[in-house]
């Protein structure tokens, strides 16, 4: 009964960050088991927006086609709505998520794929399906209790919370998905900045027809202004759609300084009949439940051979819709490189990159949330509803914003410049798209002389595509007359990819033979008239940032490694020394 159970990647937590990990772990053919401690997945919607790096992922592993299946499409994403209640007075709207007409033509630039919007009880099912047919063993009602490690492995104690026993896995690496409560990071110390609940929030899912309110105006998050919507919560009220337009998920706030209130089933049908504007609403109430928000992250994400990924090491509110997409991305960024060491392709400085490009983006993503939430207080400011003392004073200074006087015309201004600020959360664009990995901090991307190109735009909202290494590979439509194709469509996550044009054939032979000799896959991709692909629309050469006989090299996750402005003397040295560099081989 103490037999020992061997497996390559022990991935603790079957949420966006595990089951994803354990996708790409055994699409790349590593060996790997995922416990979570439930004997299902998510059983509340939780997190939702999806957005296009997440959903490029998702086609990278062939899925697309299962989340689009189970989500709400992005045109019901998008004409969000700030009220007094659902029901009640508009305060102003804004196109979110892309859907201005304006932005959609940045966000259908920038990616094959649109945003969607799908809850965890959704997605996470889709992911552990795929995983577990893909090879992944998954145990279920089964808890990681501690580990220690050793110069060649992790041995991880765990309970079978079913039959009520324990056992030893022996596993090459853990990676700690547990969620915000992490034990796995606890037990390795990760270094953390920040606090943790600094507001409380609770979470009312509940039943109610509301498409006669929500289906001329559909949107993902309806945001109330009332009485005691700016006390801790995410900004305001917030009636989120989970499936159009008869499920549904209210935040609200509570002051955390007073300890958790007790919130019965009535007491939850009174906050969603409020924030409705419908006292007589028919709602049935299907669970409520307490959180604290959090603005802290990790600086460090490993410990030898254990790692940590999503909430474990980003813990900020649901603004923005960044939790679970970060959480999708960092397991991308880790899994390819845990392959590429077990597989022999690759040093294990390798793993250690996986902290210097992901923490700052953890780092990143806590300060945008939680900026986002404050940034609610300009619109109470600008609405004089932070100094009002109660409902009745409240109305009257919603109302002043109708006077036909100077007082009046200030007020209509500064709500105006008030809800401008909100793109900040719902078109942040370059925080979603524009994660970028330094060369200065990162050894799997080699520099190539060239500064980070200055923004053109502000770099919040608006992302800019480059061919700049560690950048994000930019998408354009390449193909033949048959079909088209993104760029990231060519560039497999089981390789390297090196992309170039007709004058730089020779890179083609050059990566080839350093393939060979490396014995790692780097795949050379041709793009020009009457080869593989062609620049179906011209594209390619105005974003490619490299003259037509200059190579590009793409990392398995899609961001740039390196590249040559031009053909060498040597194009086959000249590679062989830059995928050393990126895989730590000496
Ligand atoms: P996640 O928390 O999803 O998963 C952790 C996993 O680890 C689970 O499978 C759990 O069972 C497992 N686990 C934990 N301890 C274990 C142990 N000792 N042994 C074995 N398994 C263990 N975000 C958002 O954008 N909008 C929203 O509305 C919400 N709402 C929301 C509500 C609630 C109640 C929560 C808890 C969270 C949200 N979030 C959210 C946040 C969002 O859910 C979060 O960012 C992602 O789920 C993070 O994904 P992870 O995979 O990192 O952790």
């Amino acid at each position: 009964t103490t037999a020992v159970i061997e497996t390559d990647v022990l991935i603790v937590g079957s949420g966006p960050a595990g089951a994803s990990a354990a996708l790409f772990l055994s699409t790349l053919g590593v060996r790997n088991t995922m416990i979570t401690k439930y004997r299902w997945t998510a059983n509340t919607p939780r997190a939702h927006i999806t957005n296009q790096r997440t959903m490029e992922i998702f086609r990278d592993m062939g899925i697309e086609d299962q989340v689009l299946a189970d989500a709400t499409p992005h045109h019901l994403m998008g004409d969000t709505v700030f009220c007094t209640a659902i029901a009640g007075e508009e305060i102003g709207r804004i196109l979110t998520w892309g859907n201005h007409p304006a932005r959609r033509a940045d966000y259908e630039l920038a990616s094959p794929s649109m945003p969607c919007d799908i809850p965890q009880t959704y997605l996470e099912p889709i992911l552990v399906r795929n995983a577990t047919v893909r090879g992944t063993q998954t145990r279920f009602s089964t808890e990681y209790l501690g580990h220690t490690q050793d110069a060649d492995g992790v041995n991880v104690r765990v309970l079978d919370r079913f039959a009520g026993t324990e056992y030893t896995i022996r596993a090459r690496y853990l990676i700690g998905a547990d969620g915000a409560r992490s034990q796995v990071a606890a037990d390795i110390g990760l270094p953390y900045e920040g606090r943790m609940d600094i507001a409380g929030s609770m979470n009312i899912t509940f039943k109610a027809d509301l498409s006669a309110l929500c289906g001329h105006r559909p949107s993902v998050l309806y945001w109330v202004i009332q009485p005691g919507a700016d006390i801790g919560g995410i900004g305001a009220g917030l009636v989120r759609m989970v499936r159009p337009w008869n499920e549904w998920l209210v935040v609200w706030g509570f002051d955390i300084d007073q300890g958790p209130p007790e919130v019965t089933d009535e007491d939850a049908a009174g906050i969603v009949r409020n924030l409705v504007g419908a006292p007589d609403l028919d709602v049935e109430i299907t669970g409520v439940s307490l959180w604290g928000n959090n603005e802290q992250y990790a600086t460090g994400l490993q410990h030898g051979r254990v790692f940590c990924a999503g909430d474990a090491v980003h813990k900020h509110p649901p603004s923005n819709g960044l939790g679970s997409n970060t959480s999708v991305q960092d397991s991308y960024n880790l899994a390819w490189k845990i392959a590429a060491v077990l597989q022999g392709h690759a040093g294990a400085g390798l793993l250690e990159t996986y902290t210097t490009e992901r923490a700052p983006v953890a780092r990143q993503i806590v300060t945008r949330a939680n900026t986002s939430a404050r940034e609610f207080g300009a619109l109470f400011t600008a609405l004089g509803l932070d100094t009002a003392t109660d409902a009745e004073q409240m109305q009257e200074r919603l109302e002043e914003r109708k006077d036909d006087t100077p007082a009046g015309a200030a007020k209509r201004a500064a709500v105006r410049e008030a809800m401008a600020l909100k793109n900040y959360e719902f078109n942040a664009h370059g925080v979603e798209l524009g994660q970028h990995y330094d060369a200065s901090e990162s050894a799997a991307v080699v520099g190539d002389g060239t500064p980070r190109p200055e923004p053109t735009r502000d770099p919040e909202l608006y992302y800019d595509p480059s061919t700049h290494p560690g950048a994000r590979l930019p998408h354009v439509w390449v193909g033949d007359s048959n079909r088209r194709r993104s760029t990231h469509d060519l560039a497999a996550y089981e390789g390297f990819t090196l992309l170039t044009g007709v004058t730089g054939e020779p890179w083609a032979a050059a990566a080839q033979k350093a393939a060979a000799e490396l014995g790692v896959a780097v795949r050379p991709v041709v793009i020009g008239p009457g080869r593989e692909v062609t620049d179906l629309y011209f594209d390619w050469a105005e974003r490619c940032g490299v003259a037509e006989d200059g190579a590009v090299l793409v990392r398995p996750d899609k961001h740039v490694g390196w590249r040559s402005h031009h053909l060498v003397d040597d194009p086959e040295r000249e590679l062989l020394g830059v995928l050393r560099r990126i895989l730590d081989r000496t």
